[in-house]
């Protein structure tokens, strides 16, 4: 554990094996969380272990996809064991459709759909009444950077319009924010202000192997790590070793 045990802190257990030790306990509720890192980092798996972890844990879910096909991510998350038709069908999760905008035979299946992708109101709107449908307690949403990468001064604005709804409504929230490969950054000013905590995932080549790491930015209500820690990602996710640590030089930093 790290510094002084806030035992009074009310947390969502990530149940991400280590994830929670450095987080000296698990996140504390209605914070909104950048998930930040580059392309392969482990973003979505991350994202889908929290949100499973939740189900089993008798806590509901909403994935707002809007990087993949929902059948995609259906499948993506069982390929690790994470089969959340069931609780789909049980609704206690639910998978908001912002991807597709309802074209295809597949897509009319979906129950949340957000029409116009590009319309911010609209996905919100959807979002809101998926979050209320179910009684979620977890959010996701992969990306946020979508929502506004090409419309790079909105970014701020989105953040804190998703922010005041989920906070809102009692969720615990990862955003899942882009980064490209040599990026320092979190996905931008606005954003990384908006957010209550910045968990960074990194994928460094260190002596011609790829390592993975994760460090706690920022998390607003606890004390935490602040040393990287590296991590696996297997069959059943994520594994971060909370009792190691790992030192990464990078050649160029931008
Ligand atoms: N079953 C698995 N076992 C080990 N590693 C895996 C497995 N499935 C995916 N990966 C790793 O996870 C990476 C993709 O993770 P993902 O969460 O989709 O990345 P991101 O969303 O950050 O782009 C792959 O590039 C691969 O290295
Ligand atoms: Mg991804």
């Amino acid at each position: 554990m790290w510094g002084d045990d806030e035992v009074s802190i009310d947390r969502i257990q990530t149940g991400i094996p280590g994830l929670d030790e450095i987080l000296n306990g698990g996140i504390p509720r209605r914070n909104v969380v950048l998930l930040s890192g580059g392309p392969g980092t482990g973003k979505s798996i991350f994202g889908y272990q929290y949100l499973y972890n939740g189900l089993i844990r008798g806590q509901s879910g909403v994935l707002v996809a809007l990087e993949e096909h929902p059948v995609q991510v259906r499948l993506s998350m069982a390929q690790f064991g994470w089969n959340v038709t069931v609780y789909e069908e049980k609704g206690r999760f639910a998978l908001v459709d912002a991807f597709t905008a309802g074209i295809g035979e597949a897509a009319k299946r979906e129950k949340y759909v957000v029409k116009a992708p590009d319309d911010f109101q609209m996905l919100i709107d959807v979002l809101r009444s998926a979050i209320k449908d179910v009684d979620a307690e977890r959010v996701v949403v992969d990306s946020v950077t979508t929502l506004y990468i090409t419309k790079p001064a909105l970014a701020r604005s989105m953040v804190l319009q998703l922010k005041k709804v989920l906070s809102g409504l009692g969720c615990t929230s990862i955003l899942i924010s882009q980064v490209s490969v040599t990026e320092r950054g979190f996905g931008g000013p606005g954003v990384e202000h908006a957010a209550d905590g910045i968990i960074r995932l990194d994928l460094d080549e260190m002596s011609g192997e790829l390592k993975r790491s994760i460090i706690i930015w920022k998390m607003r209500g606890t004390a935490h790590s602040m040393k990287r820690h590296p991590f696996d990602i297997t069959d059943k996710g994520l594994i971060i070793k909370p009792e190691e640590v790992i030192m990464v030089t990078r050649r160029r930093e931008e």
